[in-house]
Parts: structure tokens; C-alpha cells; sequence
């Protein structure tokens, strides 16, 4: 059923309470998703976006119970990652000469995903627009690697309604749609996990693009992303954050991930820990197993952090395949000012703290401090090595 947001435009997609991961199993969900598309009515009637694949017949069936397919004048497509373009070769087998709105890269990703369909495609690049009726019209704004090559945003003149596709948006499902509606902390977390998890690599355009969309002095009442919550209660709350998590963002947080074998390494990660939070109590310290954690929850905690300690033991002459895996997630994310220190257990070789300091660097983190290193289990020698690597963490003299 469709849902009033504003004026004669409507939500019309799918509140997905159900969905427990994304992208794969890369992206943990906690609090459910939506894939959010919007039905314009006006003397020209627009749909832009649809739904992911596994809902693309019970989307165009609720469609179809809105609306006759055939009065739909123009789809939009802002991105076309299957979550938002899953129901369009259904729709277009019933609508097939609609025009569809979208970047030249969409056209690339459409194609590829879907074959060549002869859809009826209207290339478009920012600035472009187009009338619909009653004196409004949609202006179409690249957001190129925003986080897809493929990614643009729609604004509605006379409502001031950016649709922005992923950009702002949640995996976090709320049932009544908007942001005023929604427990704060948890839309204000989710947001922050969904920019750490997959837009922190495009910071740089990030602040580019908002400065890019202020200076377009657009009057925006509504911003609908198509995921989560729809921000309409101070709607630029979340582009000012975005603004800020743009600028290699950190809290006074220090974090500590391990792996451990024997609990050697554990009990290494636990005195950093303990050290910090009695010596530098105005910083925050979190502790986070990675084999037992969500790395997606814990690289939302890299995300806030101005330091991290990583450690593993020493295994087959490198270190545990769970660190080694994160570690290359984290690497991907390209996270900036931030710095990392190293520590591990070790029977025999010894390489893990040499390989680990290597990953953080290639990372881009900066190693500081005397990495810990423990033959066996740490005694009280190794342990007294912690002060001084904690000190380096946190920027103080020991
Ligand atoms: Fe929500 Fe990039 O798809």
C-alpha cells in the first residue's frame, strides 16, 4: 500500500524486518532494512526506484493496486544495485517503452545485470531535468561513487524532496517511515554503520558532494534515502553528519581487536584495555574478540576511534585467519588519521606482530609504540611493556 509523504508523492516499497544480512553476508542487519521507492503523482506520474529481487512480484502487485502501469509516465532509477533495481525487468515486461531516467553508468550496470532489453533509457548527468506537470519539475544530481559509479539523486522542486538513493540512508527498519518516528540513538547508530561499512572509502567525495549540493541553494524539506528512515524532522541533521564523518571522524576511543589461541593473547588485549581505562580515563576503550564479534558492529567502533590495538598469536608463520580477514575489510575501508599498535603470544617463529604491523600500515593506519610480544603466556616482563604501547595509543608520555 502506498503511503503519503508528502504532497501527492508516496512511499512504495518494502519494510523488510526479516533481512539479517546484505551484500551477501558482508553487511550484518540488527534492526531490519527497507528498500524504499516512491510513487510521484503529478499531471506526469514518476516512479523512482524499485525493490530488491526476492520482492519484485508483491512490489508490483501493491503497483498495480495503487495505480494502472500504463499511466506511469517516467522511471527513475538513481543506482542500479539489484536491492533498488530487482523489479524492474517484471515492470518493464508489462511497460516496456517507459522512459527510464539514469546515469550513463546505470545504463552500464542495468545492461550488465539484466542483458540488453532495448529499454527506452533517457541518459542523463547533473543539472538535467524534467517537467512533471503542475509546475514541478526533477532535477537530477550525479553522486558518483556514492557510493556506486552509477549512483545520482533526484530533486522535486515545489515539494523540496531529495531522493538520494543510498546516500543518508539506514539498514534499520521503522515501520512508520520517518525519522521523527524512529528510536534516535539506534537511526543515529545505524547511519554511522552504514557510512563506516560502505561509504567511509568515498569521504573525500563526500565532502565534495555536499558542498557541491549546499551550493545548489536547494530548499530541502524531505530527504527519502532508499533505505531506512525517510528524513523529514530537520532533514540536514544527517548531511551535517555526513559533513563530519567525511573528515577522518574519531572519538576519544581507543579499541582493541584480537584473536586468540590460548588465551595468551586475550589476556594481552584485556591489560591494554585495563591500562587505559585506569590511566586515560577520559578515553572510552572497547574490547572486541573479532572471532566472536560482528565486524561490521566493530568496524563502526574503528570508525569513532582515534587508535586501535590489534593482536594475534603467531600461527603457520603468520597470524589467525580471522584477523587476517578483518584486517583486509578494514584495509578496504580506507580509514584515515587514525593510529594502531600491535601485540600477540607466540610458541615457536614469532612472525605475528611483524605481519600484523605490516597490515595496519598497508591499512593506513600509523604504527606507534613497542609492539607487545609474548613467548608462551605473557608473565609480568611482558605485561610491563603495556604502559609504554598504550601511551603511544593514546598520545601521551608514559
Ligand atoms: Fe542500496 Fe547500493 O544499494
Amino acid at each position: 500500500m502506498k503511503r503519503n509523504i508528502k504532497g501527492n508523492v508516496n512511499w512504495i516499497g518494502y519494510i523488510d524486518w526479516e533481512l539479517d544480512s546484505f551484500h551477501g553476508d558482508d553487511y550484518s542487519i540488527s534492526n531490519g532494512s527497507s528498500q524504499n521507492a516512491y510513487l510521484i503523482e503529478e499531471e506526469k506520474t514518476v516512479l523512482i526506484d524499485t525493490v530488491w529481487l526476492p520482492h519484485r512480484f508483491e512490489f508490483i502487485e501493491n503497483l498495480e493496486a495503487e495505480i494502472d502501469l500504463e499511466k506511469i509516465d517516467y522511471i527513475v532509477v538513481n543506482h542500479g544495485e539489484v536491492d533498488h533495481s530487482g523489479a524492474l525487468v517484471p515492470l518493464m515486461d508489462k511497460i516496456p517503452n517507459t522512459p527510464i531516467y539514469c546515469t550513463a553508468n546505470a545504463v552500464k550496470s542495468l545492461e550488465g545485470q539484466y542483458g540488453r532489453r532495448g529499454w527506452n533509457f533517457r541518459v542523463v548527468k547533473t543539472g538535467d531535468s524534467v517537467d512533471i506537470g503542475n509546475g514541478k519539475k526533477l532535477i537530477f544530481i550525479e553522486m558518483r561513487m556514492l557510493h556506486w559509479p552509477d549512483s545520482m539523486a533526484t530533486y522535486m522542486t515545489g515539494e523540496n524532496i531529495l531522493f538520494s538513493n543510498d546516500a543518508f540512508g539506514q539498514h534499520y527498519a521503522v515501520e512508520e517511515l520517518f525519522n521523527d518516528k524512529a528510536d534516535p540513538f539506534l537511526l543515529m547508530r545505524e547511519a554511522m554503520k552504514y557510512y563506516a561499512n560502505i561509504l567511509n572509502p568515498f569521504s573525500p567525495l563526500v565532502s565534495k558532494k555536499i558542498q557541491e549540493i549546499v551550493g545548489l541553494n536547494l530548499p530541502i524539506d524531505i530527504i527519502a534515502p532508499s533505505h531506512g528512515a525517510i528524513w523529514r524532522d530537520n532533514p540536514l541533521q544527517i548531511v551535517e553528519k555526513y559533513a563530519e564523518w567525511a573528515k577522518a571522524y574519531q572519538e576519544n576511543q581507543v579499541t582493541v581487536v584480537y584473536d586468540t589461541m590460548w588465551d595468551g593473547t586475550a589476556k594481552i588485549a584485556h591489560e591494554i584495555a585495563r591500562k587505559i581505562s585506569i590511566h586515560y580515563s577520559d578515553t572510552i576503550v572497547k574490547v572486541y574478540n573479532i572471532s566472536k564479534s560482528d565486524k561490521n558492529e566493530v568496524m563502526t567502533e574503528i570508525f569513532k576511534s582515534k587508535a586501535i590495538a590489534l593482536g594475534s598469536p603467531t600461527v603457520g608463520n603468520s597470524v589467525l585467519s580471522s584477523v587476517a580477514g578483518w584486517v583486509e575489510f578494514m584495509r578496504q575501508l580506507k580509514f584515515r588519521n587514525k593510529k594502531a599498535a600491535v601485540f600477540g603470544c607466540y610458541g615457536w617463529s614469532g612472525e605475528s606482530v611483524k605481519i600484523l604491523k605490516e597490515k595496519v600500515s598497508e591499512a593506513g593506519f600509523e604504527v606507534v609504540g613497542e609492539s607487545v610480544r609474548a613467548q608462551w603466556n605473557p608473565n609480568a616482563d611482558d605485561l610491563a611493556a603495556v604502559p609504554a604501547l598504550v601511551a603511544a595509543l593514546i598520545g601521551a608520555s608514559v
